[in-house]
């Protein structure tokens, strides 16, 4: 198992730059998600820890030593892709031995390996099956003991589980989760799903342009997101954005005036999450424009002097309908407020 570090790395193609000056530093035994928008470079990032492209600049370091000039196949890295190819005629068996051929593993101890591997990720009943004979899971499960049978330092998984359907996107996660433990291997994941991030990793890493954005855990990204893309990123239903302006110690936002706390001026924006609004007849009156029921919480749109909002209220029962008037109010604290310009959080917050 390894500590992975990358320094100021860098990747440019031709007229363009994927990965541009990452730092990051990660765990020997860890669990990290990437997760970011289409194109940020995360398949990138994984292709230069696997040894697949090499970096323009920058160094890659597998528990402090330098590895920018050691092929990928003795790098010891194991990957799983979102389309997991595996040889269509070959056996499970023989598909999950494959890596060790080059290994110089002798086909006794390579068989013995494959199988326990097998009974870890739980197909040992599929060994001598083709591919085509099994269902997307069980292919899924067979890519991953391919990717581990070689005891790697390092698992990349790059969005493993798009190709899966929900019910058993969630099993795989636990069972991802579960082996990963179980080895002790430390693993990558790149996903587009904030839940399959939080539920599986102990730490999320938020990509954007190429840059890390923010690095910490699902509670750091949500709560005490540094810019407002990962405010805007992370979060479902997305947080409520306002563009406002800040002089003279307040916030004029739309029609309404928020007073400050802390100093801010020029163009700023006020980020409320939708559960942080809440129905309170001390509040500013609203309207209630539209109900949405979404199983264990009702997510209304409404339009009061702050403009037009979203907020949560638990329970499967809408209490308001389409309409109504009610009033709304938000704790201060649970205000974030970035500058409009550059995107960063500021230190000013809402004065109650
Ligand atoms: N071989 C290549 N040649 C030129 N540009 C490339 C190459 N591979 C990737 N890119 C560009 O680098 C950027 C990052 O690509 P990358 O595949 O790392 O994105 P990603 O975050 O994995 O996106 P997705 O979520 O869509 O898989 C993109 O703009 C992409 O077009
Ligand atoms: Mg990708």
């Amino acid at each position: 198992m390894a500590r992975i570090e990358l320094k100021n790395v860098r990747k440019n193609w031709v007229g363009a730059t994927a990965v541009d000056r990452i730092d990051l530093s990660i765990e020997d035994g860890a669990f990290i998600a990437v997760l970011g928008p289409s194109g940020c470079g995360k398949t990138t990032t994984l292709l230069m820890l696997a040894g697949i492209y090499n970096p323009t600049t920058g160094d890659i370091a597998f528990d402090g030593a330098r590895v920018n000039d050691v092929e990928a196949r003795d790098r010891n890295v194991g990957i799983v892709f979102q389309s997991y190819a595996l040889y269509p005629s070959m056996t499970v068996l023989e598909n999950i031995m494959f890596p060790l051929r080059f290994k110089k593993v002798e086909r006794a101890e390579a068989e013995r390996r494959a199988r326990e591997i097998a009974g870890l990720v739980r197909i040992d009943a599929l060994l001598e099956r083709r591919p085509s004979q099994l269902s997307g899971g069980q292919q899924q499960r067979v890519a991953l003991a391919r990717a581990l049978v070689k005891r790697p330092h390092l698992l990349l998984l790059d969005e493993p589980l798009s190709n899966l359907d929900a019910s058993l996107r969630l099993s795989m996660r636990t069972e991802i989760r579960r082996i990963q433990r179980e080895l002790g291997v430390t693993t990558i994941l790149v996903t587009h799903d904030q839940i399959e991030a939080t539920t599986m990793a102990d730490r999320i890493v938020v990509m954007n342009a190429g840059r890390v954005e923010q690095e910490g855990t699902a509670k750091d990204l949500y709560e005490q997101p540094k810019t407002l893309f990962v405010a805007s990123f992370i979060g479902s239903p997305p947080i409520n954005l306002f563009d406002g302006h800040a002089e003279d110690g307040a916030i004029k936002v739309h029609e309404a005036t928020v007073p400050l706390n802390g100093s801010a001026r020029g163009n700023v924006v006020l980020g409320l999450r939708p559960e942080s609004i809440r129905v309170d007849s001390t509040g500013t009156p609203a309207r209630i424009i539209a109900v949405e029921p979404m199983g264990r919480e009702v997510l209304y749109s409404a339009d009061c002097s702050l403009g037009r909002v979203h907020f949560l209220e638990a329970g499967a029962e809408a209490r308001h309908r389409e309409g109504d008037n009610v009033a709304l109010a938000f704790s201060p604290a649970d205000a974030l407020l970035f500058d409009k310009s550059d995107g960063q959080r500021l230190d000013a917050g809402i004065a109650a």
